[in-house]
């Protein structure tokens, strides 16, 4: 893959992955995705920031090469995860001279999990800056984007934010800059509910430190090159906000088609009374998609039949999901049939415990839904309604 170029003696020499399509084990990458490494070349010395997965380090060696790159002065780790900092050793071992620059708390982690010996690092803290000679990077602290070590960098004569996960996009794409801003956009908010959604709270404060920023362009480690970056920035800033939508998010699973019944039952309702619903299969879904509709949905509805004495695994694991991911969600309810007993109820709400939402009334029936219990899911539409009109979002 040959390296991109994103201004004078400014490169991408990182790895186009086209055919991931899983990370952590856990997050689908429906679109592939990248590795960004940047070489920035100043009057007097020469910076890489960030590596690549380890599966790529030979596309990074190579594209050093064929930039003709002798000596790597510094080499800035934004963020100790693998999939940018897994071919720091290989770095370090073809250019001996290169000092590792990273935070305080980034360094114990490049210990831990590379093995990176004391003696290459150069620490730095908060604003520090580090001259090339003619350009200045300075170095802005912003942590829990998802990790607590995270950092940017910012190339002050260029205005070029290099902001590692933060305002990344899962998308492999032959275009360094932003071509389809609908297909970024979209990929960014999949990458931003999957992993940093949890930490909003925190991102909506480097958000307000980087605002005073000249920022000509954002540089992310992962897809395209934001060279409008107010899009992207408006766009978390819509993300990480408290506000939230008049939508109903309904992840469910069915064995015989009585909770299946329920759920198109109570879609139908709540269409019907004009609030946006959006039912996940979960023998289907990507959690990616399910993700994405947290960020901005006013209530989540759980549905499960109850097997094994309790909430199916399926529904189990999306209660369990959901709640590691935090979302802002305002209410939160139950439903689905069982055939003689069980403690769904109480597994699921045992589930929820991190969520800041008001439990609406649980439907659960017996068997088949009767007519008595599609009433009790036309009062539950209600209720819904009802709150959401509390919260003026209709
Ligand atoms: Fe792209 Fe948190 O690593």
């Amino acid at each position: 893959m040959a390296c991109r170029k994103l201004g004078s003696d400014i490169f991408c020499v990182g790895a186009i992955d086209w055919d991931r399509r899983l990370f952590d084990e856990l997050i689908p990458l429906p679109q592939g995705t990248s590795y960004n490494a940047y070489l920035i070349k100043g009057s007097e010395k020469t910076a890489l920031l960030d590596t690549v997965d380890p599966s790529k380090k030979a596309e990074l060696l190579e594209n050093l090469d064929r930039l003709g790159v002798k000596t790597i002065d510094y080499l800035v780790a934004h963020h100790a995860e693998q999939d940018h900092s897994g071919s720091i050793p290989t770095i370090l071992e073809r250019f001996p001279e290169a000092r590792l620059v990273t935070n305080p708390k980034c360094k114990p982690m490049l210990v831990d999990l590379l093995h990176v010996p004391e003696v290459k690092f150069q620490t730095i803290n908060d604003g520090d800056e580090l001259s090339l000679g003619h350009r200045t990077l300075q170095f802005i602290l912003t942590p829990w984007v998802h990790w607590p070590e995270t950092m940017s960098t910012y190339l002050k004569e260029e205005g070029i934010l290099f902001s590692c996960d933060f305002f990344g996009s899962h998308l492999a794409a032959s275009e360094l800059l932003v071509a389809d801003p609908a297909l970024v956009i979209n990929g960014a908010k999949r990458y931003f509910a999957e992993i940093m959604m949890p930490f909003r709270t925190a991102i909506k404060g480097n958000l307000e430190k980087i605002k005073n920023l000249n920022i000509r362009m954002i540089a992310p480690s992962h897809g395209p090159v934001h060279d409008k970056p107010e899009f992207i920035v408006n766009a978390y800033r819509e993300w990480t906000s408290d506000a939230v939508k008049n939508q109903v998010v309904i992840p469910f699973v069915s064995m015989h088609g009585s909770t299946r019944r329920m759920v198109d039952h109570l879609v139908e309702g709540l269409m019907e009374r004009g609030i946006q619903v959006e039912p996940f299969n979960l023998t289907v879904a990507d959690v990616g998609e399910l993700a994405m509709s947290l960020v901005d949905a006013a209530t989540v509805v759980i549905a499960t039949p109850t097997v094994l004495a309790g909430a199916h695994p399926s529904a189990a694991y999306a209660a369990f999901l959901t709640n590691a991911l935090r979302p802002k969600v305002r209410f939160a309810s139950l439903i689905g049939s069982y055939g003689w007993g069980g403690k769904t109820l109480e597994q699921i709400k045992g589930l929820l415990g991190n969520l800041q939402a008001e439990i609406l009334e649980p439907v659960l029936v017996k068997g088949d839904p009767s007519d008595e219990d599609l009433e009790k899911l036309n009062r539950l539409a209600d209720l819904i309604l009802a709150k959401h009109k509390e919260q003026k979002l209709c």
